[in-house]
């Protein structure tokens, strides 16, 4: 996991040079939420604030790739988004197909690695089709690992690999049999930043393990109005933060075990 702060000095901070330091490879996490307000506030039905939702992913998805984020992992629909009114669940799911199949040749060329992390069973048969024909069709993707999370739980997820656990817990183990709840092909590191848009200052069941030691930046901006500049600004939050992992200032992150603290 890249350590933000240990990329910074004296001599480089401040620098484009730094900040592309900085920012290679990280985790970014994003809670995606305002569609509804962005539409009400313009009269508009709540599905176009979805639909302009898709054009800020799109755009969020080009941005993070050029600035060399390693995992972008995007919450789209909760296991708790099913109580919402039945057309609008319909009107999400399709617009999730779509744009799957329609941003996959887009995906191939620029090496992006698509993943849909959730649950599986409750989706529609063609959606779920299409989730396995763009994740084999991008598997060899390696310049951006792009998570798309739908009917997502974290406790869930949490839940049943608590479950298939045998013998002594161990990180790693939990770890694998995490990714295997939420049906993860590829391992991903840590959360680094999470990010909400929306004003909202709440986690909302997402990535609850992955971001024991995340970095949170909470955005007033409502989704469909997310910008290149908004992921640069929230990047730009993350490296002025110092990330301790509970040691001390100036450790990074480094942190000398018990036993070995003489
Ligand atoms: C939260 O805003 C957003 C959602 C539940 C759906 C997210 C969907 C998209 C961004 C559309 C594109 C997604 C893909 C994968 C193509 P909200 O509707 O709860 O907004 P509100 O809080 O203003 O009502």
């Amino acid at each position: 996991m890249i350590k933000s702060t240990s990329l910074y000095n004296e001599r480089t901070e401040g620098t484009a040079e730094a900040r592309a330091a900085t920012i290679s490879g990280l985790h970014v996490a994003i809670i995606m939420d305002g569609n509804g307000r962005w539409a009400s506030a313009r009269g508009l039905p709540r599905t176009a604030g979805h639909q302009a939702g898709a054009r800020a992913l799109r755009r969020t998805v080009e941005a993070a790739t050029e600035l060399g984020i390693g995992t972008l992992t995007l919450y789209a629909f909760s296991c708790d988004n099913w109580k919402r009114p039945p057309t609008e669940v319909a009107i999400l799911m399709q617009l999730f197909r779509t744009h799957l199949i329609s941003e996959l040749p887009r995906s191939v060329e620029n090496g992006i690695r698509v993943e849909v992390i959730g649950r599986r069973d409750r989706l529609d048969g063609v959606l779920a089709q299409s989730i396995n024909e763009v994740e084999h069709a991008t598997a060899a993707g390696s310049a951006l690992h792009l998570r798309i999370a739908v009917d997502y739980s974290a406790r869930d997820c949490i839940l049943r690999a608590a479950g298939a656990l045998e013998g002594p817990p161990s990180t790693e183990r939990f770890t694998l049999l995490l990714g295997e709840a939420m049906h993860a092909s590829a391992g991903a590191p840590d959360v680094d930043l999470l990010i909400r848009t929306g004003g909202e200052k709440r986690l909302s069941d997402f990535l609850l393990w992955e971001s024991a030691y995340a970095e949170l930046v909470f955005s007033e901006r409502m989704w469909p109005d997310f910008e290149r500049v908004d992921l640069e600004a929230a990047l730009g939050e993350f490296a002025r933060r110092e990330r301790r992992f509970g040691g001390l200032p100036g450790q990074n992150g480094n942190i000398v075990a018990p036993a070995q603290a003489v």
